[in-house]
């Protein structure tokens, strides 16, 4: 299982909309998905995927080490309406709890996370993780438990700061040596509308050598609808160009995550290649990629995972 933690310190960067519509496109490609409502607020499993976590049932009770009801991850985990998407909900008040703990015992409560999705690791292809608009425990702890990390951030000059403190943070947790092998995969733009704002931060994110992926995904009313109507845009409308970006954006993201494999068996390192194959992938060869990723992360820890 590949994880990917979303993150931004930037409220309403758009990461919640991002992982669920991000999740189902990876769905969509037959891939099993397992998407993480690491925020309080839970808006991934309320608003966009419509679920509520039944009582002592939720991503609070596996993180939260002193809880005398503590529960594994398959317990919490539930099916969502898109086929191949199952989530692991939060309920507010014991995601609270279990981040002030994670606080107070650091770095046990730091690592929960990681070891708990462990014992998922052979049941799902990808892990989507949606974090809270703030880089405190929670987010670390979900940095810590991931193979790669995904910024998504709206391209204006009022975002750029909190996606900058952001890489900053993925930076620190893999020089902390609590995950040395953590990478930022890539810079989603969200709401990104061609004009000079987008202009400016493009060329301060080159400037910063950030991996800013192709795929840009528009402003649209659709998107932020359909999480009204507790839906990923991707599902209910799935041949609008928002859903379109969203299909292309994972699909740019696993090619990002199989560039190491591809290079190392291949030796091509041919951009342009690069850039048509994402194109060509298929569910399979996405599958068939998450199981090597998976052997091979095996291989690079020297430990099951
Ligand atoms: N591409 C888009 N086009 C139009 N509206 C969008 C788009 N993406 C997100 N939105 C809307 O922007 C708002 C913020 O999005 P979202 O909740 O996904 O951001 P967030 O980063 O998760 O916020 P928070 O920091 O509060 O968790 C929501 O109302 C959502 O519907
Ligand atoms: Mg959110």
């Amino acid at each position: 299982m590949l994880i990917v933690t979303v993150g931004n310190e930037k409220g309403g960067a758009g990461k919640t909309t991002s992982v669920a519509n991000l999740a189902a496109s990876a769905a969509g490609l037959g891939l099993h998905v397992l998407a993480v409502d690491a925020d309080p607020q839970g808006q991934l499993s309320n608003h966009t995927l419509g679920i509520t976590a039944e009582p002592g049932k939720s991503l609070g009770e596996v993180l939260d080490l002193t809880r005398s009801d503590r529960i594994g991850v398959r317990d919490a985990i539930v099916e969502t309406n898109v086929p191949g998407l199952s989530l692991l909900p939060c309920e507010r008040e014991s995601l609270d709890r279990a981040e002030g703990e994670m606080t107070r015992n650091s770095l046990e409560g730091l690592t929960v996370l990681r070891d708990a999705l462990r014992t998922v690791d052979e049941e799902y292809d990808l892990c989507l993780i949606d974090t809270p608009p703030r880089l405190l425990a929670l987010t670390t702890g979900a940095l810590v438990a991931a193979d790669m990390a995904l910024l998504v951030m709206r391209p204006t000059t009022l975002h750029f700061a909190g996606g900058d403190a952001f890489i900053a943070k993925v930076r620190k947790v893999a020089a902390s040596g609590m995950n040395p092998n953590l990478e930022l995969v890539g810079v989603l733009f969200n709401q990104a509308e061609p004009g000079e704002e987008t202009t400016i931060i493009e060329g301060l994110a080159e400037g910063e050598s950030w991996p800013v992926l192709n795929t840009r995904i528009p402003d649209s009313k659709l998107a932020s609808k359909a999480n009204l109507r507790n839906e990923p845009v991707v599902i209910s409308d799935p041949n609008r160009a928002v859903s379109r970006a969203y299909r292309a954006a994972i699909e740019e993201i696993l090619e990002r995550t199989m560039d190491d494999d591809a290079s190392a068996s291949t030796g091509s390192s041919d951009p342009v290649d690069d850039i048509n194959h994402v194109a060509d992938i298929t569910p399979a060869q996405a599958a068939q990629t998450r199981g090597q990723r998976g052997g091979q992360l095996i291989a690079r820890n020297g430990t099951a995972r």
